[in-house]
C-alpha cells in the first residue's frame, strides 16, 4: 500500500477494529494514541501534526492555539454530542468542519438523568455504601428515608433531545409535569408533553426536580450557584448530566450541606475525574457517576459509527451528517 496517498488522521484514543477497517477501506490511515492516560498538549500537537482530521474521544480540548498549528487539518469529529471542548469560531474561520454525534445518545443519557434522580431520591448510593460498611443494622421507621417523586414537577434546563427523553421518561413513570428553560420553545415537548417554557427564576422556584440538560457556553457557565440554589424547593434534588461546568461544586455542596436544597446527582463534575475525597461522595442525599451518561454498548457503538462517518465525509470534502457549525460551507 502506498501510504503517501492515504488520508492521514489522527485518534485520541484506540478504536475498535471495525471503525479502523472502515476507515481504512475508505483511504484513511489512522495515528491512535494508545496510552490509558490523557495526553498533553505537546503529545497531541507532535501526533497531529501532519493530520488531516481529528477523531475526538474523551474532552480534550481543541483551542483556537491547536487548530492553528495544524496546517493540513480538515475536519474535527467529535464523539460526543457536547463540543465545547473545540474552539468553534477558530475551527470555521480556518474552514475546518466540526462533526458530533447528536440523537443517537439521547436515549441512553436521559436514563441515566433518570437513574440519578430516583437513586438520589431513594439514597440508594448511600445504601449500598452502608452495607459494605457493617452498617446494616435494625429497622427504624422514619431513618435514612428518601422522598416521594411521584406526580412532581421537573424542570428541565436546555430542553433538546436528551431533555425531551427525560420529560417523556418522568412523565411516563410518575406522572410528573414538565416545565423547561431553553432560549427556544420546543413546540414537540409542549405539544407531546404539556410542557410549559418558563423564565430561569420560575424553573428554579417551581420544580421538585431540576436536570440538566444543556450545553456548557458562555451563558451557562456556573448558572447553578448559591443565588440559583437558594431560590429552589428545600426539598428539590438537583441532577446534572450535561457537563460538570454548568454548576459551581462548591456552591452546590454548601446548599446541601445547609439543607438548602435536598439532593444532587451527578453524572459530569467539575473537574473530571473528580478527587475521590470530595465531600459530596460522603452525602447519603447525593448520587456521582464518572460521566457514563451515553455508556451504553449500543449506544457507543452509534456515536462510533456517525463519528467515522462525519469523519469520512469531512476528508473527502462532503457535508457531515451531523454538523456543528455548517457555517463553514457558506466560506
Ligand atoms: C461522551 C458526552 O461519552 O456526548 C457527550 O457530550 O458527554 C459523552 O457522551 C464524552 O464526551 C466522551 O467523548
Amino acid at each position: 500500500m502506498d501510504y503517501s496517498q492515504l488520508m492521514k488522521i489522527f485518534a485520541t484514543r484506540q478504536l475498535p477494529d471495525a471503525m479502523f477497517t472502515t476507515l481504512e477501506n475508505e483511504g484513511v490511515t489512522v495515528n491512535q494514541w494508545e496510552e490509558k492516560r490523557e495526553l498533553t498538549k505537546e503529545e497531541f500537537i507532535a501526533n497531529a501534526k501532519d493530520a488531516e482530521g481529528l477523531f475526538i474521544m474523551g474532552g480534550f480540548k481543541i483551542t483556537a492555539e491547536i487548530i492553528e498549528v495544524l496546517p493540513s487539518l480538515k475536519v474535527i469529529s467529535l464523539m460526543s454530542v457536547g463540543y465545547d471542548n473545540v474552539d468553534i469560531k477558530a475551527a470555521t474561520m480556518r474552514g475546518i468542519s466540526v462533526g458530533h454525534t447528536p440523537d443517537v445518545l439521547s436515549k441512553a443519557t436521559a436514563d441515566t438523568a433518570f437513574l440519578l434522580m430516583l437513586a438520589t431520591s431513594r439514597k440508594a448510593f448511600y445504601h449500598h455504601k452502608r452495607i459494605g460498611n457493617g452498617d446494616w443494622k435494625f429497622f427504624e421507621p422514619m431513618v435514612n428515608v428518601g422522598i416521594d417523586i411521584h406526580n412532581k414537577t421537573l424542570g428541565i434546563f436546555g430542553l433538546g433531545n436528551i431533555g425531551f427523553e427525560m420529560a417523556r421518561l418522568c412523565k411516563a413513570a410518575y406522572s410528573m409535569d414538565i416545565i423547561y428553560h431553553n432560549r427556544s420553545n420546543n413546540e414537540k415537548a409542549e405539544k407531546e408533553l404539556g410542557a410549559k417554557k418558563v423564565s430561569f427564576d420560575e424553573l428554579l422556584e417551581q420544580s421538585d426536580i431540576i436536570s440538566v440538560h444543556a450545553n456548557l457556553t458562555p451563558e451557562t457557565k456556573e448558572v447553578f450557584n448559591t443565588s440559583a440554589f437558594a431560590k429552589m424547593k428545600p426539598n428539590a434534588i438537583f441532577v446534572n448530566a450535561g457537563r460538570g461546568g454548568i454548576h459551581n461544586e462548591t456552591d452546590l455542596l454548601t446548599a446541601l450541606e445547609n439543607e438548602t436544597i435536598w439532593g444532587a446527582g451527578l453524572d459530569v463534575t467539575n473537574p473530571e475525574p473528580m478527587n475521590k475525597n470530595n465531600p459530596l461522595l460522603d452525602m447519603p442525599n447525593v448520587s456521582v457517576l464518572p460521566h457514563i451518561g451515553s455508556a451504553v454498548k449500543e449506544t457507543r457503538e452509534a456515536m462510533l459509527d456517525l463519528a467515522t462517518k462525519n469523519i469520512v465525509a469531512g476528508l473527502k470534502g462532503d457535508k457531515l451528517p451531523a454538523c456543528v457549525n455548517p457555517d463553514v460551507y457558506n466560506k
